[in-house]
């Protein structure tokens, strides 16, 4: 099991223990986090899954694909540390990660 931090849209952090090889989308929808819909199911194809990386983990991800990228433009609350969190995978070497669920388009 892998440690994430999660906090919610009220600013409200929460630390999850989330199974290997799930998608940190999973990972939060299975915490209990019911503001993530994650409409498409982890396709990437509808942004629903979008969190805010804290900066601290950021280069311990692997890189975003090119959808993810194009995906993310068409979020208005997009930042430099935006994610799909269905395109993050839970594996040791994102221990601790911390994500914050962006806010709603
Ligand atoms: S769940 Fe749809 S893009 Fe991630």
């Amino acid at each position: 099991m892998v440690k994430l931090v999660v906090v919610n849209r009220a600013g409200e952090a929460a630390e999850i223990e989330a199974e290997e090889g799930l998608s940190v989308m999973e990972a939060i929808r299975d915490g209990g986090f019911d503001e993530l819909l994650a409409l498409c199911g982890g396709c990437c194809s509808c942004a629903t899954c979008h969190v805010h990386v804290d900066p601290a983990f950021w280069d311990q991800l692997s890189p975003m694909s090119e959808d993810e990228n194009d995906l993310l433009d068409s979020s208005d609350k997009r930042n430099e540390f935006s994610r799909l969190s269905c395109q993050i995978k839970v594996e040791p070497a994102v221990a601790g990660l911390k994500v914050t669920i962006a806010e709603e388009d």
